[in-house]
C-alpha cells in the first residue's frame, strides 16, 4: 500500500513537472510572438532604466505603413456631437489651414457619428444623410484633399452605430470598398450594438476589408478598452481606445490618464494606446488643467485629435494646441510611451511622469493634482540617470533652457492642477587624462 501511495506521489510529481515544462514552453512561445520595439537598442541605453520597458510591443503587426508616430488632427464628436454637416467639416478644414495648426501636423479631419442616413439603400450601401451631407462624402474628401489634409470617417463594429445609424458588422467588405471609393483616409470603428460578439471576432474583418481595398486607411479601434485591446489589437489596428469616453472634466481626464498608463509597454510605432480625443478648448477645465491634459497626452504618445471648434479658438486654447515643443514630444521618432514613475503626497497628488526620447533625451512632467501649489521633485535615480550626470533642462511651456549642468534631481513649484513639462538632455562629461 505505501508503495502505491509512493508511486502516486511520484506520478503526481512527474505530471507536475510535465505541466511546468509545458507552461515554460508556452511562455517562451508566447514571448516570441511579441517582437522587440524597433528602437529597443536605443531604449536600453544604460542611462535609461527599465521603467521605460517596451517589452510588450509588437512591431508592425498591422503593417499598413501608417502611425509611425501618433495620429494628429481633429474629430467632430467632443464639441459638435451629432450636430454636424458638410459646411462645418469644410470650415474646420479651412480653419486648420488658416490657424497654422495643419502645418504643425494636425492633418486628419475626422467625421464622427451621424454622417449617415438612418438606413442603407436598396443595394445595401451606406448613404450620407442627404440633409446634412447633400454633396456626399466623395466631394467632401476631394475638398479636404485639395487643402492637403486627410478625411476620416466613422462606423461601428455592431448592428448600429452609437447614434443608431447602420453599423458595419457583417457589411465590412461593402463598407470598406465604399469608404475607399470616396477617398477616405481613416476609419474610427466604434463598439455599440455589438450583439455580444467578442471584439477579437468583430474588429479583424474590417482590418482585412480595408486592406483588400488597396487604399491605405488608418484603422482606429474604439472598443473602449473593455477587453484589454492592448493585448491583441496591435495585430488589428493602428490605435486602440484603452478607456471609456473622455468628458470635459478634470476627474475624467485624470482617471483616463491613469487607466491608459497601465498599457504603456504595448505602444510603439505602428500601434498606439488611445486614451480618447482632446477636450482642450471646450470650456470644462481651466487653462492650467488643459495644459496638463495636453502635456500628458503628448508624453503618453496618445493620438492628438483636437476636439473643440477650431473655427473659434481662444488665444489660450491656441497657445496650448500649437505648442510645437510639446507636439515634438508626442511625435518623437523613438515612439516610446512615457508613464507615471512616482507619486507622493495626499492621494498621490504629486506626480512625476517621464519617458525616453530620441537622442538619449528624456521628457519629464511634474504633474500637480493637489488642490494647492506644491513642490514636486524628480530624482535622477528614478529616471534611470546616474545622480552625478549633468543635465540640461528645457521648460517646454516657458520655451527656454532653465538649468544647465543640473545634477541629482529636478524640482519645481507647480501650480494646483497643472503640470510643468521638461526635456532633459544629459550633457557630455569629459574626463581629461592628466
Ligand atoms: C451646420 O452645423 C453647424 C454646427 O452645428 C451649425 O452651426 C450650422 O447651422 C449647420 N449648417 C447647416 C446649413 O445646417
Ligand atoms: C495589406 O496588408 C499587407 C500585409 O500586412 C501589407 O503589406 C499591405 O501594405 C497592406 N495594404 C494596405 C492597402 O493596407
Ligand atoms: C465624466 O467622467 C467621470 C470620470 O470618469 C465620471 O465620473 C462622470 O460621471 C462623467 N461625467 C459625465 C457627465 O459623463
Ligand atoms: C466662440 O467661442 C466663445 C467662447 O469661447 C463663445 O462665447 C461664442 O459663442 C463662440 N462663437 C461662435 C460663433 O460659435
Amino acid at each position: 500500500m505505501p508503495d502505491i501511495d509512493c508511486n502516486r506521489a511520484s506520478a503526481m510529481a512527474t505530471l507536475l513537472r510535465g505541466i511546468l515544462v509545458l507552461y515554460m514552453v508556452l511562455v517562451v512561445v508566447n514571448a516570441r510572438v511579441l517582437a522587440p520595439h524597433p528602437f529597443a537598442g536605443e531604449v536600453q541605453q544604460n542611462f535609461i532604466s527599465n521603467v521605460f520597458d517596451t517589452s510588450k510591443y509588437g512591431i508592425l503587426q498591422l503593417q499598413n505603413g501608417l502611425a509611425r508616430t501618433p495620429q494628429m488632427g481633429w474629430n467632430s464628436w467632443n464639441f459638435f456631437a451629432c450636430n454636424i454637416n458638410e459646411t462645418v467639416i469644410k470650415e474646420t478644414a479651412d480653419a486648420l489651414i488658416s490657424t497654422g495648426l495643419a502645418a504643425l501636423g494636425y492633418d486628419y479631419v475626422n467625421i464622427d457619428d451621424c454622417w449617415s442616413s438612418w438606413s442603407r439603400d436598396l443595394k445595401g450601401q451606406l448613404v450620407p444623410d442627404p440633409n446634412t451631407f447633400p454633396s456626399g462624402i466623395k466631394a467632401l474628401a476631394d475638398y479636404v484633399h485639395s487643402k492637403g489634409l486627410k478625411l476620416g470617417i466613422y462606423s461601428d463594429a455592431g448592428a448600429f452605430t452609437c447614434q443608431v445609424r447602420p453599423g458595419s458588422l457583417f457589411h465590412e467588405n461593402d463598407d470598406a470598398a465604399l469608404f475607399a471609393s470616396w477617398g477616405v483616409d481613416y476609419l474610427k470603428y466604434d463598439n455599440c450594438f455589438n450583439l455580444g460578439i467578442e471584439p477579437q471576432k468583430r474588429y479583424p474583418p474590417m482590418r482585412d476589408a480595408l486592406n483588400a481595398t488597396g487604399r491605405t486607411i488608418f484603422y482606429s479601434l474604439c472598443e473602449w478598452g473593455v477587453d484589454d485591446p492592448a493585448l491583441w489589437a496591435g495585430k488589428v489596428g493602428n490605435s486602440w481606445r484603452t478607456t471609456d469616453d473622455i468628458n470635459d472634466t478634470w476627474a475624467s481626464m485624470t482617471t483616463i490618464a491613469d487607466l491608459n498608463d497601465k498599457w504603456a509597454a504595448y505602444a510603439g510605432p505602428g500601434g498606439w494606446n488611445d486614451p480618447d480625443m482632446l477636450e482642450v478648448g471646450n470650456g470644462g477645465m481651466t487653462y492650467h488643467e488643459y495644459r496638463a491634459h495636453f502635456s500628458i497626452w503628448a508624453l503618453m504618445k496618445a493620438p492628438l485629435l483636437i476636439g473643440c471648434d477650431i473655427r473659434n479658438l481662444t488665444a489660450e486654447t491656441y497657445e496650448i494646441l500649437s505648442n510645437e515643443e510639446v507636439i515634438a514630444v508626442n511625435q518623437d521618432s523613438l515612439g516610446v510611451q512615457g508613464r507615471k514613475i512616482s507619486e507622493s503626497g495626499t492621494n498621490g497628488c504629486r506626480q512625476v511622469w517621464a519617458g525616453p526620447l530620441s537622442g538619449k533625451r528624456l521628457v519629464v512632467a511634474l504633474w500637480n493634482r493637489c488642490s494647492e501649489k506644491v513642490t514636486i521633485t524628480a530624482a535622477w535615480s528614478s529616471l534611470g540617470l546616474e545622480s552625478s550626470t549633468p543635465v540640461s533642462v528645457r521648460d517646454l511651456w516657458k520655451h527656454e533652457v532653465v538649468m544647465e549642468n543640473k545634477v541629482a534631481s529636478l524640482s519645481a513649484l507647480v501650480e494646483a492642477h497643472t503640470c510643468e513639462i521638461f526635456i532633459l538632455t544629459p550633457q557630455t562629461v569629459t574626463h581629461s587624462i592628466i
